[in-house]
């Protein structure tokens, strides 16, 4: 057991005390975020001649030491420490004696452990975001393949009127572009730094706050050294924004498994992404995509958890704060590895361009347009509705889509069709002829397809 506090204490603390209170097995994570801090805050000292020029070199070097060797895995992170910050602090006096006691100098664990979480957190933040850019950039390479692949377009997953592949992926290609502008946000709102904030109330010590958040690239120092320690609502935001994207990616993967199923075969999971039974020789299981469904409570999870742990602390750190790691790591572990292998698994998915023109036809998604058809032949809309109406309970008794029936059929119902009623209810023209902003037609698809290019090429 070793502990940076023992000199008050005439007692060992009790082993399973110590074990509950120790934070070493997830902390060890941010050791390189400790280290970049403490050289920042060695770096500050010097400038100010808190530490001498040569104490400040000996030092980093040290600390410099410690990070080598802990990922060369000569120095391994062992549980004997109660920290991170336990560990390098005393790693660097066993290396270069006294002088490393003067390392936490102005400086507290609770401003420390503050900054290790944003150092880590913000690096975290930029790969989620890299994981959701890749995400888009396949999303919008099938947008650009099946802007002709029909498809039914659902409400109450009922089949209602055709849409495109293109335009189906382009609605996720949406949830995904703000995600991703949700991280953005996160970023940008804590990137403020709380070294030295102290335990609570700053210190007495004539530290340059603004040269240390300089040195460690953030916007500024923070303004208030107890919401300094205590903040924890940017770990609120990103658990948030990552059960967002957790809830995108579900919905996806409910599409995926519904499309994979065998009464629709819409898609064919590459086997590389996909898995068998042991008992059922014919089974090839969408399980990544329930997987990921089933991820999405633990992300959940975290942030409730989070929130409620941080209901009822008083200012400004309490040891309860200690419990936003393993949620965090959790929860940023969980959403980075969903993302990677949804995205393999949608870029290597086959979807089958027939079958879903087909279950476009079958399920009268052409309907409105026959409607409409008929009010273009001067016939009133809520009649046009009934005669359709009609043929489509016709053509379900006759197990056939509506572009199956004859002219004479067509006419038995009412005399206003023509020849013309295939070409206007056919998939490409009720597709093509959706032409608003945002619409499933081709010429709408490719100006968002342009701006959505566009917006991946600048950021
Ligand atoms: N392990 C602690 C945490 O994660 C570090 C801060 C400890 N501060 C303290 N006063 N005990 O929150």
């Amino acid at each position: 057991m070793a502990q940076l506090w023992g000199g008050r204490f005439t007692k060992e603390t009790d082993r399973l005390v110590y074990d509950f209170n120790a934070s070493i097995s997830f902390d060890k994570r941010f050791y390189a975020q400790d280290i970049r801090g403490s050289i920042a805050h060695v770096t500050m000292l010097a400038k100010q001649g808190i530490l001498t020029v040569e104490e400040k070199e000996k030092m980093i070097e040290g600390l410099e030491g410690i990070q080598r060797d802990v990922e060369a895995g000569t120095l391994p992170v062992t549980e004997e420490y109660e920290d991170i910050h336990s560990f390098v602090e005393a790693n660097l006096i066993h290396r270069v004696g006294d002088v490393g006691k003067k390392l936490h100098t102005g400086r507290s664990r609770n401003d420390q452990v503050a900054l290790d979480m944003k150092l880590y957190i913000r690096d975290e933040i930029l790969e989620l975001d890299g994981l959701l850019k890749s995400l888009l950039e396949v999303l919008l390479k099938l947008m650009k393949e099946h802007m002709e692949t029909y498809m039914p377009g659902f409400t109450h997953l009922q089949k209602a009127q055709p849409v495109t592949l293109s335009h189906h992926l382009g609605a996720y290609f949406e949830m995904f572009k703000r995600d991703r502008s949700r991280m953005k946000d996160i970023y940008r709102r804590m990137n403020t730094c709380p070294l030295g904030a102290g335990a609570l109330a700053g210190t007495t010590y004539p530290l340059d706050r603004e040269y240390t958040a300089e040195l460690l690239e953030f916007d500024g120092p923070t303004l208030n050294s107890m919401d300094s320690v205590a903040d924890r609502d940017y770990l609120i935001e990103l658990l948030s924004a990552l059960s967002t994207v957790m809830m995108h990616l579900s919905r996806f993967s409910e599409e995926v498994i519904i499309w994979n199923s065998n009464e629709y075969r819409f898609v064919e999971l590459d086997d590389a992404y996909s898995t068998g039974s042991s008992i059922m020789p014919q089974k090839k299981n969408p399980d990544i995509a329930e997987l990921v469904r089933g991820k999405t409570g633990r992300v959940y999870a975290a942030l409730l958890s989070l929130l409620t742990s941080m209901k009822g602390i008083p200012l400004a750190y309490n040891k309860d704060m200690q419990e936003d790691k393993e949620l965090t790591f959790d929860a940023i572990d969980t959403a980075k590895g969903c993302l990677a292998l949804f995205t393999g698994m949608l870029d290597t998915m086959k979807f089958s361009r027939e079958r879903m023109e087909d279950s476009a036809k079958l399920g009268f998604t052409n309907a409105t347009d026959a409607a409409d058809y008929l009010v273009k032949h001067g016939v009133p809309f809520r009649d046009a509705h009934g005669i359709v109406g009609r043929l489509v309970l016709y053509c379900i008794e006759e197990n056939k889509p509506l572009d199956a029936l004859s002219l004479e059929e067509y006419r038995t119902i009412s005399p206003v069709f023509e020849e013309d009623v295939y070409e206007a209810i056919s998939m490409k023209t009720c597709v093509e002829t959706r032409n608003t902003v945002g619409a499933p037609g081709k010429a709408a698809m490719e100006k968002v397809i342009a701006l959505e290019e566009a917006y991946l090429a600048a950021e």
